[in-house]
């Protein structure tokens, strides 16, 4: 088991306990997100956590596969999909790395509260990009460190996981994410911080 892994299992019950922080903004990324999204829609959410979003989402679209590291993460996620009615939702367990996913096979992506959490966060929206059909969309919500006072927990997170208590997390800038996400072959559609400068919320085209 990776060592982000475990520590995502540890804290996976506490996570689904605790509330949306911004429910504001959490909406409002929804509502942009389903602007993009048809009865055909493919859809495949990375770091999906406890499913809130692709079982809010489920209704909109064909299908969705929704992934995480974490197995304690997609057991929570299979519990809440077993008390709904939804057909077209599954959970699995793995990364975009081990997971079998075939090249221009998703209409939308998301990835949201990941792209810092992920080592290589490069090769994840590269992934990103090979799995989207063309014309397809990324939409991710990403936090950005870098861009406030929270710059000042960098060293603490640091220290916290050389002792085995954080997963690994690194600090970014909003316009360091776009321009990642541009550098991967993106057109930008949309760049917004709903709630917090700390935020970077990307809808991103792949021509
Ligand atoms: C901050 S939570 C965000 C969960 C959800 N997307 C949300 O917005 O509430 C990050 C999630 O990403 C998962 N995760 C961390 N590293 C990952 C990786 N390399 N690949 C896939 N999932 C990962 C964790 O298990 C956790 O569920």
């Amino acid at each position: 088991m990776t060592e982000s892994a475990t520590f995502w299992n540890r804290i996976a019950e506490k996570y689904a306990k605790s509330p949306v922080s911004d429910p504001d903004s959490y909406e409002l990324k929804l509502k942009r997100t389903q602007e993009f999204f048809t009865p055909e829609s493919n859809v495949l959410e990375f770091g999906c956590g406890t499913g809130t979003t692709a079982l809010i989402h489920a209704p909109h679209v064909k299908r969705i596969l929704a992934t995480d590291i974490s197995e304690k993460m997609i057991e929570i996620c299979n519990r809440k999909l077993a008390d709904t009615d939804h057909t077209n939702v599954e959970f699995r367990q793995g990364t975009l790395n081990t997971l079998k996913l075939a090249p221009n096979s998703f209409d939308v992506v998301m990835g949201h509260s990941i792209l810092h959490l992920v080592p290589d966060m490069d090769a994840a929206i590269a992934k990103t990009y090979e799995v989207l059909k063309p014309g397809g969309i990324f939409v991710s919500s990403t936090v950005c460190m870098s861009e406030t006072a929270a710059r000042f927990m960098i060293p603490i997170l640091r220290i916290g996981r050389w002792f085995g208590r954080f997963p690994y997390v690194r600090s970014l800038k909003v316009a360091t994410v776009e321009q990642k996400v541009k550098d991967a072959g993106f057109d930008i559609v949309e760049r917004t911080s709903p709630g917090s400068k700390m935020v970077c919320f990307l809808i991103a085209r792949k021509p």
